[in-house]
């Protein structure tokens, strides 16, 4: 008998495709896809918790799904992911209407958890180990024995390359709820491209907290795959004809990376080059391995093999003790680099990070006034930025598409509107158009 299953993301691209996968898994058990929790059978809340506001969104969820477990007692609830990762019991403790808590790498393991509780074997399941060894089990396998639910927007997916982190920002949470960087196999990350190609699918992302380092951690040790030549076999998959990854530690990309953007076709002219501060000082406190004056020589580095490569950034602005000149700093490297597009965030605590032993706090009024400087300057720089396209011709991706208008991405990753009545065009094809108007998110264009 069919099931119904809701499942609601929080924060990463990670987690996307992580609830992907647990979609993909518990559809060979009979669940399917449900737009709301009323009525379900299995409510699963996939979570992050990078920030403090994104882990008080997950309780207050939480909290508002009581009512409906009242409602419907038969409905299983869980949490997965990162909060799940972090609190463990706790949730339990806070809210003993959740029946089933998963951490990052268990995620496999939620069929046979899943089976238990609704088969009443046991009241609840509760599984975190993080284990250094963990190994991705092949899991593309499940995408060829049943595709995976129309999408909306089926042609572009994301694969996971790797997951955890061996970084230790001083500010983050993620090697304690995604563990040590663990890489998959080249032969397992190729077969799931080839799967989705051969699906329909026509752009890839690339994911992993840093995938700079991919193929140094265990999995892999033995196959001497860097990122760039996963990179070039991805590119050459039959069918892709857009590539893209996500992060990069600015202290792992090399050369040889940034030359595979002057090398390869496919790879989108666009970068996520996260550098958290514009001061050494600021920087050295986050432990991040790098100064302004090394990633700046990276950005000239990428500019040269690739001009026109669009760059964006993440911003943490009150990182404690950060002075009004370490801000300052912040801002002459935006006004430097000129990204077209950044993530700023106000710093928060994270649970058992090192800087939130740091006792030198940034008030919040001070934060709030700094974030909101950045993101003004952002804003005028993106339309800047933006305003550099008017008139030209451009390809982009058309991702939806009505009877009247289309919304299509540029390679270097800009929305474009395009409001003309279009016949024959589908999401995923590539067409040509003339920019004519330029906002600070989004552009304006017409068919070339
Ligand atoms: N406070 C604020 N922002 C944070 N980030 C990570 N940890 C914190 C924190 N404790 C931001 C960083 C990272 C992005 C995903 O989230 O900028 O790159
Ligand atoms: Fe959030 Fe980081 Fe976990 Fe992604 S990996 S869900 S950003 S805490």
């Amino acid at each position: 008998m069919s099931k119904s299953l809701y499942i609601k993301t929080f924060g990463c691209q990670m987690n996307e495709r992580d609830s992907e996968i647990i979609e993909q898994l518990l559809a060979q058990d009979g669940y399917s896809l449900t737009s709301t929790p009323e009525g379900a059978d299995l409510v699963l809340l996939n979570t992050c918790s990078i920030r403090e506001k994104a882990e008080q969104k997950v309780f207050s969820l939480l909290g508002s799904l009581r009512d409906e477990k009242k409602r419907n007692p038969a409905m299983l609830l869980g949490v997965t992911g990162c909060v799940a990762q972090q609190e463990g019991e706790h949730i339990r403790e806070r809210m003993p209407h959740v029946d089933l808590i998963v951490g990052t790498q268990q995620i496999y393991q939620l069929p046979e958890m899943v089976q238990r509780l609704s088969q009443k074997e046991t009241s609840r399941e509760i599984a975190t180990n993080l284990d250094a060894s963990f190994e991705i089990p092949p899991f593309q396998k499940l995408l060829e024995n049943s595709p995976p639910s129309p999408a909306p927007q089926g042609f572009k997916r994301f694969v996971t390359i790797m997951q955890g982190c061996n970084n230790f920002c001083a500010y983050c949470v993620v090697p304690g709820t995604r563990g040590r960087e663990i890489s998959r196999p080249v032969a397992d990350i190729l077969e799931e491209v080839a799967i989705l190609a051969r699906q329909g699918v026509r752009e890839i992302t690339l994911l992993g907290q840093n995938v700079n380092s991919y193929g140094q951690t265990n999995a892999v040790a033995d196959q001497p795959v860097g990122f760039p030549e996963l990179l070039r076999q991805v590119a050459a998959t039959e069918g892709i004809q857009r590539l893209r990854f996500t992060t990069s530690h600015p202290k792992d990309l090399t050369d040889e990376l940034m030359r595979c953007f002057a090398e390869l076709e496919n790879l989108c002219p666009h970068f996520h080059l996260p550098v958290q501060a514009g001061s050494n000082t600021v920087l050295k406190r986050m432990n991040r391995k790098y100064t302004v004056e090394q990633y700046l020589e990276k950005v000239d580095g990428l500019r040269s093999y690739c001009p026109d490569i669009a760059l964006a950034t993440d911003i943490i602005v009150g990182f404690p003790g950060e002075t009004d000149s370490d801000f300052t700093a912040t801002m002459d490297l935006l006004n430097q680099v000129r990204y077209h597009s950044s993530f700023s965030f106000k710093y928060s605590d994270r649970p058992h990070t090192r800087s939130a032993q740091f006792t030198d706090k940034v008030p919040e009024a001070v934060k709030s006034e700094r974030l909101a400087i950045f993101q003004k300057r952002q804003d005028e720089i993106s339309l800047e930025r933006n305003s550099e396209l008017l008139e030209n011709t451009v390809e982009v991706m058309v991702e939806v598409c009505s009877e009247t208008s289309i919304k299509a991405r540029t390679g270097g990753n800009h929305v474009v509107h395009i409001n003309e009545p279009v016949a024959g065009i589908l999401p995923g094809d590539l067409i040509q158009v003339r920019i004519i108007h330029a906002g600070n998110h989004s552009l304006r264009a017409v068919l070339a």
